[in-house]
């Protein structure tokens, strides 16, 4: 008798089966705040509007790639019913049922914000971006790698995600019209609201940046020229993550710091081993040119446009000092006392590091 023949494999996969559709209620999405604070009315013809052009639950699209075809978004709807929901909520706005404890949140995806894109400063993500992201999730957080998955379940849920990035972008567009027009003008939808949410994306395709110099070979002195960079006034790097790179500033420890998704933040810690945007030097190098939009870590291109070659030269501090755990050296605990330089450090060595400091 083979497996499959077998009754209670029969059994077992009539239970499988059912557990599959055991959900009672269809799932649907929730409105964001401003929309149920909206006249009932009004409540009625936004959804309705929103439904027409960025599609339901039952019937998602993606607005601004009608190409993209209703089986490649249910199978990314599937996946990411599977595999990110939990965390990134029904509707992508970030209140999945495990979310509220986690540091950093899961990304809300309603605003179109993206933190780890190679576009410039304020620029919507490439495809590519969240394709890379999910792939290799981001370490140092909660998100997860998903490389093991077959690329089309990967391609198939980041087209899933763009359709609740843009229909989330979408409701915000048509909120602000009711607010201005108290109504929903299918004219004003179609002509303005639409092209609004589709342009930034058509813009950001095209907006991929390359470093401005090639990459050097890495030497001691890129990293003690990258160590002055960091600790100059005219950068402030060490404002936000301190003198030592751990984030150890007032600010940071008072919570003070907001994101754009209304979340306490804090600058990274670059001391931990794990940078959040990845750890090739070219990533190190777009989080410095680009910043992480949504987040306080502003871009460096305008500042470093006349000496491109200093990006580099913190890239290669960053990449000292958030390796420099994985080679055996033991940072202070606790809130570090002010950076002094010494001997060692003038030469390109390891002040904080060094067998006083690690006591
Ligand atoms: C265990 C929780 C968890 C799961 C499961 C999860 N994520 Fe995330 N995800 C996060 C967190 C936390 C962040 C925010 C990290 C940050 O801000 O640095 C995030 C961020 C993201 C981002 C934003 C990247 C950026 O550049 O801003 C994307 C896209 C994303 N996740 C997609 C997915 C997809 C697709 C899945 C399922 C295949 C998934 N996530 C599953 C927790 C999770
Ligand atoms: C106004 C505060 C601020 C300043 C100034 C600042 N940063 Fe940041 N930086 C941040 C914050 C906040 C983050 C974390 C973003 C996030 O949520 O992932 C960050 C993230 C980073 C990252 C990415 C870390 C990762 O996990 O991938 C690097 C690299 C970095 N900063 C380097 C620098 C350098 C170099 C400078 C100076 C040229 C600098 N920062 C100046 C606030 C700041």
């Amino acid at each position: 008798m083979s497996v499959s023949k077998h009754p209670l494999f029969t059994a077992l996969a009539i239970c499988v089966a059912l557990a599959g559709c055991s959900r009672e209620t269809p799932v649907t999405f929730t409105s964001s705040e401003a929309v149920t604070k909206l006249p009932d009315q009004l409540q009625v013809d936004l959804r309705a509007a929103l439904a027409e052009h960025a599609g339901s639950h039952a019937t998602p699209k993606l607005l601004g790639n009608e190409d993209v075809d209703a089986a490649t978004l249910r199978r990314g709807q599937l996946v990411y019913h599977e595999r990110c929901v939990q965390c990134h909520g029904d509707s992508g706005d970030g209140n999945g049922p495990v979310a509220a404890s986690m540091y950093p949140r899961p990304r809300d995806y309603r605003k179109g914000i993206f933190k780890f894109t190679s576009t410039p400063y304020g620029a919507r993500p490439m495809r590519t971006d969240l394709i890379r992201t999910v792939n290799r999730g981001i370490q140092g957080t909660s998100m997860p790698a998903f490389r093991l998955l077959p690329e089309e379940d990967i391609a198939a849920v980041v087209d899933y995600v763009l359709s609740l990035t843009r229909r989330g972008e979408l409701e915000s567009q048509l909120v602000e019209l009711v607010d201005f027009e108290e109504a929903v003008d299918p004219e004003l939808v179609k002509d303005e609201c639409v092209p609004a949410v589709i342009q930034k994306w058509v813009d950001a395709e095209g907006s991929e940046v390359s470093p401005l110099t090639s990459q050097p070979v890495f030497t001691a002195e890129h990293v003690t020229r990258g160590r002055e960079a960091f600790l100059s006034e005219q950068l402030g790097c060490k404002k936000c993550h301190g003198e030592d790179g751990r984030g150890q500033t007032k600010d940071n420890l008072a919570g003070n710091l907001k994101d754009t998704w209304g979340h306490v933040t804090r600058a990274a810690d670059l001391t931990g081993g794990f940078l959040h945007g990845g750890q090739r030097p070219l990533d190190i190098y777009l989080r410095i040119h680009n910043g992480v939009n949504g987040t306080p870590m502003p871009g460096f291109a305008n500042a470093l446009r006349d000496d491109p070659d200093k990006i580099w030269d913190l890239v290669a501090y960053v990449m000292h000092v958030t390796n420099a755990r994985r080679s055996g050296e033991r940072p202070l605990p606790g809130p570090i006392s002010p950076y002094v330089p010494t001997a060692s450090a003038e030469s390109g060595g390891d002040a904080e590091a060094s067998p006083e400091a690690a006591e």
